[in-house]
């Protein structure tokens, strides 16, 4: 492998130049953090297992017609993706109460909320990304009122998918973290896309029968290991066999099977959207 030019290095990942204008290719590490990087460790097989499940979501997700990055796996640990402009925005959507809502708010963790709870925070880790409104983001012009409806109607679309497949496979999505970008086409126009990853570093998800937490809260507070959960998740969503572990030749395959069914995607796929305001 040539040496690639680092664009960003995350916490959980890294961004390197890809081989083509407008692409780059995300390399999931090991390292997992919480708490705002306040907990920090590197658990070995985790990059892995994002990168495997997060290339299945997204690939689902264009299925059902939602914009994404994503282009194709390159190999266990990296895939190119189209690059695109972050919308310094988290949505989050939430179905089941858990985390920062209910200490924010003192609401019991497990209450089934009425309706799906959207909400923004904004992307800066030096204010440990705080909890904002529309109306901030409209003032200080982090996504204008059509990018956000657009990230909105696409985080509805994707819970109500997200839900089924995983209640499908006898896990409840509690509750998932999207970031959305921006692509500027030839002429100008303007595509806003599902970005960053969909994993269970950022999602929360219960075994439905024995409520057993899978996903990073088992980091979080110490659950218990992390990775058992996440090839959990794998095994359930079909991705690797049961009790076994991922080997280079198996990846390979599965990645070949995954990447046939990306191909025909390109820009086509995606729609503009509507005309901004000068
Ligand atoms: N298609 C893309 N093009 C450009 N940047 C991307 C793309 N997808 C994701 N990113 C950005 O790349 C970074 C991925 O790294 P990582 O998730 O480790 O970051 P992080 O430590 O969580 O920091 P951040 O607060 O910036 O998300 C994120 O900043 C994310 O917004
Ligand atoms: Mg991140």
């Amino acid at each position: 492998m040539p040496r690639r030019k680092m664009i960003y290095e995350g916490k959980a990942k890294i961004i390197y130049e890809g081989p083509d204008a407008g692409t780059v290719i995300q390399y999931f590490k090991d390292d997992a953090t919480a708490f705002n990087a306040e907990k920090k460790d590197v658990i070995a097989g985790k990059g892995v297992l994002n990168n495997r499940i997060s290339a299945h979501l997204m690939t689902k997700l264009e299925g059902i017609g939602i914009p994404t990055h994503f282009i194709k796996q390159i190999n266990m640990r990296e895939q190119l993706v189209r690059r695109v402009e972050i919308i310094p925005i988290e949505v989050v959507v939430r179905n089941v109460a858990a985390g920062t809502l209910c200490k924010r708010l003192g609401v019991e963790e497990g209450t089934i909320l009425p309706r799906p709870l959207v909400e923004y925070y904004y992307k800066k880790d030096e204010l440990g990304d705080p909890l904002v409104s529309d109306e901030h983001i409209f003032t200080f012009g982090w996504a204008d009122p059509y990018e956000l409806e657009e990230m909105a109607s696409m985080a509805w679309r994707i819970n109500d998918y997200m839900n089924g497949l995983f209640a499908g496979i006898g896990l409840r999505l509690i509750d998932f973290k999207l970031e959305f970008g921006r692509i500027y086409g030839e002429h100008g126009e303007l595509y806003i896309v599902l970005a960053d990853e969909i994993a269970p570093d950022t999602c929360r998800l219960w075994d439905a029968k024995t409520g057993e937490k899978l996903d990073k809260d088992r980091f979080r507070y110490d659950l218990g290991d992390l990775v058992e959960g996440y090839q959990k998740i794998a095994e359930k969503l079909g991705l690797v066999p049961e009790g076994g572990s991922i080997n280079e030749q198996m990846f390979e395959k599965l990645d070949q099977i995954e990447n046939e069914l990306a191909k025909q995607r390109q820009l086509k796929n995606l729609k503009p959207s509507k005309p901004r305001k000068a």
